[in-house]
């Protein structure tokens, strides 16, 4: 595994996240706020063929795995091209997307088609006017068509991204694992986390264990799934269900120790940790003519600066500190 992609604790970074647009055509509470974020010129984003030759690097070097994330990835137009240029790349084994469903099941069959291979969609009320409070837009049918669609074409598991809320959806969480008694979804209860303005505190939070002893009540015979290496996710099943359920617990058990994951923004800065503030800018290399050969230093460098846990993390979860730190709003959650 190269050099370059490997940190100062042998943190092997195969799984690279390329956001490909701030923009978003919903407004989670949660992420943004009403007004949206503030916009990068499109002059400063990464153009497709930029993605491109990031990416061609980046497989190049060992990473296997490459999800698309936004704000909104299918709002961008040339989604599908994008995604039919990187299922050339030679050793590249997964194209996941992360998506909010509103324009999946339109999209779907030519994605598809292009070779996308792997499909997380965030949904995290399963009642329509509640939809409509968290996301404060329309289109509660249109994510339920998508995953529908995405289950007719194959997909499996499909997962669902529910971020859990205490007085707002805490109460769905039995409604969600009924889901996977018939469809082979894994639905992924997220712990609410912090974030720019969106009025995170610890009492909305809702704890991985408070939510496993909900379950736990209905469904006794719950089982544990293997822990699959570098997921962020701990999964469940119910015996005899087609799916599985997920927890994500990004506030009470950090998955930093695994941590195998690079980020791009739209704007071109590498992140190496979701966390952290410090970004290099790629795209700024890249258009000052620099070779392969002085990316991969310079992304080898920041790889290399990367520390081990996230220090903001754990000062936040030692109690209700003065300020939170947080992740910025201009760089959404991905
Ligand atoms: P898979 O590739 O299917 O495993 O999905 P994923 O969990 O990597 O990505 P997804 O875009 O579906 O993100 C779901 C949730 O995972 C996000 O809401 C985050 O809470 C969390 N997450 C993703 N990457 C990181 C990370 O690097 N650090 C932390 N702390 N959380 C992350
Ligand atoms: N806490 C937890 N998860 C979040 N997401 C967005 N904002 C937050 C937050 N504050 C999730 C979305 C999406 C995933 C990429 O990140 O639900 O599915
Ligand atoms: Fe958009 Fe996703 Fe943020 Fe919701 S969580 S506003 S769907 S980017």
């Amino acid at each position: 595994f190269s050099a370059f992609l490997t940190d100062s604790f042998g943190r092997q970074h195969s799984y690279l996240r390329i956001s490909l647009t701030e923009k978003c055509n919903l407004r989670c509470q949660y992420c943004m706020p009403e007004e949206g974020v503030p916009l990068t010129p499109k002059a400063d984003l990464l153009t497709t063929e930029e993605i491109l030759t990031l990416a061609q690097l980046f497989v190049k070097e060992g990473v296997d795995k490459i999800r698309l994330t936004g704000g909104e990835p299918l709002i961008r137009p040339d989604v599908v091209d994008i995604v039919a240029q990187l299922h050339r790349l030679e050793g590249l084994r997964t194209i996941g997307i992360t998506t909010n469903g509103i324009n999946l099941a339109r999209l779907l069959p030519q994605l598809q088609k292009a070779g996308l291979s792997a499909i997380n969609i965030s949904l995290d009320t399963l009642v329509p006017a509640k939809f409509e409070f968290i996301v404060r837009r329309k289109g509660f049918h249109k994510v339920m068509e998508g995953i529908h669609k995405a289950i007719d074409l194959g997909y499996s598991p499909v997962k669902v991204n529910c971020v859990v809320m205490r007085g707002l959806n805490e109460d769905e969480l039995l409604n969600f694992v009924a889901l996977t008694e018939g469809l082979p979804l894994d639905v992924r209860f997220i712990e609410y986390m912090p974030f720019d303005g969106n009025k995170w505190n610890f009492k909305k939070m809702v704890s991985y264990k408070e939510m496993l002893d909900t379950l736990r009540q209905q469904w006794p015979e719950l089982e544990k799934l293997p822990e699959e290496e570098s997921s962020t996710a701990k999964a469940f099943k119910i015996p005899g269900f087609r799916g599985q359920f997920s927890f994500i617990t990004s506030m009470s058990e950090h998955f930093c120790g695994t941590c195998n994951r690079l980020r791009i923004t739209a704007d071109g800065n590498l992140k190496v940790c979701l966390f952290g503030n410090s970004e290099v800018s790629l795209r700024d290399h890249l258009r000052a003519g620099a070779s392969e050969e002085e990316l991969l230093q310079i992304i080898g460098a920041a790889v290399g600066r990367k520390k081990r846990q996230h220090a903001e993390l754990l000062l936040m979860l030692q109690d209700s500190p003065p300020a939170i730190p947080s992740i910025s709003s201009q760089d959404p959650f991905r």
